[in-house]
């Protein structure tokens, strides 16, 4: 299917039209995610003007995930200005790793030290990954069977025992690289042992490991998490990156109890926390619906 630039312009003003409920717009971001090149980078790149933090890092997220080098200007911008809420940068340095050009390691160098340490984390991530991946693509290591279609800031380890996994998972001595593996590989495996172990990785320390946590329980959509993700959601002290990912997780999840969770957080103090809220619900409804894309907005929008 040939999609015209016309259309792709069409998507691309819903995604920054501020006066559209946001949930719209989500889907607008998700459907040029799904057409890519270079004009749909272009229109997500004027995204970032807007005062959505939560739009903002999703944009950021959908350019790392097309894999597309082209968007690494961008991005890279992104990472460098400090106006840009903390979860944004984050997103930002994450998708430089998932594009994984090694044209962007003194960047990531350089931002491993940033002061604010989601961001710096992030980068230390991002360039374990493009090392990974340089030695993998020698060994031709192809230990990554990821179910989803993700592109992972870390490879999943060739383990398979759960207990394992987990004593490496919540081990807070390891390197968040390896604790990264250990978190992708109980992923893959499925089971609600893995999700029950994945569930305790919300105690961690590390705020970006708890956000990646409730992340990855989005992507597995097992009730068994729904307590958890609950708690963390429900705890005002916790970082608003975490709140975010576990309400969007309960959204995929979409049990009623989840819906109900939501609706209470329609009108938290934090911003981000309220948007991820309205995007959940959004999810919960496509889960509950008969409708088969989410990121529908090429057969919604008509190009005059
Ligand atoms: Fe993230
Ligand atoms: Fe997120």
């Amino acid at each position: 299917m040939s999609i015209d630039e016309e259309k792709i312009r069409g998507i691309g003003k819903v995604l920054n039209d501020e006066t559209r409920p946001l949930k719209e717009r989500f889907r607008a971001l998700f459907s040029l995610k799904n057409i890519g090149g270079q004009l749909v980078i272009e229109s997500i790149e004027q995204g970032f003007k807007d005062p959505s933090a939560l739009l903002k890092h999703e944009l950021a997220y959908c350019l790392g995930q097309m894999q597309d080098s082209r968007a690494n200007p961008v991005l890279i911008n992104v990472l460098k200005d400090v106006n840009h809420e903390p979860m944004v940068r984050h997103e930002a340095g994450e998708a430089l790793g998932a594009i994984g050009d090694e044209s962007v390691i003194p960047i990531l160098e350089e931002y491993s030290k940033d002061p604010v340490i989601e961001v710096a984390e992030t980068c230390q991530l991002a360039l374990n990954r493009l090392k990974w991946l340089k030695n993998a693509e020698k060994s031709s290591d192809k230990s990554s069977e990821n179910p989803y279609a993700s592109v992972d800031p870390a490879p999943p380890l060739p383990v398979k025992d759960v207990d394992e996994l987990k004593s490496i998972l919540l081990n807070e001595e390891l390197s968040l690289f390896d604790r990264y593996r250990a978190m992708f590989s109980l992923r893959n495996l499925r089971s609600k042992e893995a999700v029950l172990a994945l569930s305790e990785g919300l105690k961690a320390k590390s705020a970006l490991f708890r956000h990646e946590i409730g992340f990855v329980l989005g992507q597995l959509q097992e009730e068994v998490s729904v307590p958890y993700l609950r708690a963390a959601l429900e705890n005002p002290e916790e970082n608003e990156m975490v709140r975010h990912e576990c309400a969007e997780a309960l959204g995929s999840i979409a049990h009623p109890d989840c819906q109900i969770i939501l609706n209470n957080y329609l009108d938290d103090k934090k911003r981000v926390v309220r948007e991820s809220c309205v995007i959940a619900l959004d999810m919960c409804e496509y889960e509950n619906s008969p409708e088969f894309q989410y990121a529908d907005t090429l057969n919604k929008i008509s190009v005059t």
